[in-house]
């Protein structure tokens, strides 16, 4: 049975990609009425199945037609926006056509769903903003929501616009629920086979603390975000239980960031990325692991 506490229909942006799609597809799944928007594919239901309309977001009025059902066989009341469409990591083009396209997709976003009277907006912020690639080393581990935003790129510097944007956006409404997931690095079963080959060099995944993110377990952080009712703008870092490496977590910190205050006594192999703020007020819990999917024998 759906969970009466989840919007009805919601719109969900970035649909054709990676994370895209396997939130579209959990979404439908737990019975939410989803009208996926992208720039790209659509027709291939390989895509992305079901109900799909294409939309450029850095144009304001194809988006406020997606946001309020005006677009030819697309009406409906939307209840809820998932925003995850982006150029979704540093360098993959310059950093400002990385801007512009980011900054002009989330403004109009958060925009276009004020203006359609939308209370509900769940968007993809990033780890990024924590201090990714951590060249300077971080305030203490595990890392939290609870220092101030370190963006080190320009991609980064945007989620962290984002955020602030977002806290503006809920004081000017104070019935409007905004949640920015900061997601670690998200991965697909597939993607889980270099693994075990991660242990040899401590150094190679350090840039995000040897963090990520199973997809199908970000797919449930963002159904447990829409959920989420308590208006203001909230942020959640979104990872898995464990890292990705088979070493564990304490000697991963001791050679790699031996001056780093650890907080707390850490399990052998849990994450240095802090997912307890998402499981106290989201009731986020993660169900998958790369150890389930890869033989350590
Ligand atoms: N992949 C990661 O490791 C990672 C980590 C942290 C955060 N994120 C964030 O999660 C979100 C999803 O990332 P992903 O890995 O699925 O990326 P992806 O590139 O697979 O998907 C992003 C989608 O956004 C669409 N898009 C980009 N600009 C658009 C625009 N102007 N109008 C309409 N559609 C547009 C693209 O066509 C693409 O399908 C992004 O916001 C990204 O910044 C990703």
């Amino acid at each position: 049975m759906t969970d009466p506490a989840l919007p009805k229909r919601v719109v969900v942006t970035g649909a054709t990609g990676k994370l895209g799609r396997a939130v579209v597809a959990h979404l439908r799944a737990v019975g939410v009425d989803v009208l996926a928007v992208d720039r790209a594919g659509g027709r291939d239901p390989r895509d992305v199945a079901g109900e799909f309309l294409l939309v450029d977001l850095t144009d304001y009025g194809q988006v406020v037609e997606a946001f309020t059902g005006s677009a030819d066989e697309h009406a409906g009341g939307v209840d809820a926006i998932v925003h995850l469409a982006a150029v979704p990591a540093p360098g993959l083009m310059s950093n400002a056509t990385t801007f512009a396209n980011n900054s002009a997709a989330t403004y109009n976003v958060f925009a276009a769903a004020r203006a359609a009277g939308i209370k509900r907006v769940v968007w993809a912020s990033s780890e990024t903003v924590l201090g990714l690639p951590f060249d300077t080393p971080p305030p203490y581990a595990p890392v939290d929501e609870e220092y101030a935003p370190r963006p080190e790129s320009t991609y980064s510097l945007n989620k962290a616009l984002e955020e602030e944007m977002a806290r503006h956006f809920c004081r000017w409404d104070p019935e409007l629920v905004m949640v920015g997931l900061r997601f670690s690095n998200v991965m697909d079963v597939e993607d889980y086979a270099p693994f075990p080959s991660f242990d040899a060099d401590p150094q190679l995944r350090r840039w995000n603390l040897w963090g990520y993110i199973d997809a199908r377990d970000g797919a449930q952080a963002v159904e447990r975000a829409l959920a989420h009712d308590q208006p203001g703008a909230e942020v959640f870092i979104i990872a898995n239980a464990d890292t990705v490496m088979s070493r564990s977590s304490a000697s991963l910190m001791a050679e790699v960031y031996p001056g780093v205050e650890i907080r707390r006594e850490l399990g052998d192999h849990e994450t240095l990325l802090s997912i307890d703020k998402a499981r106290r007020v989201l009731g986020y819990e993660p169900r998958h692991s790369w150890r389930d999917h890869v033989d350590l024998l």
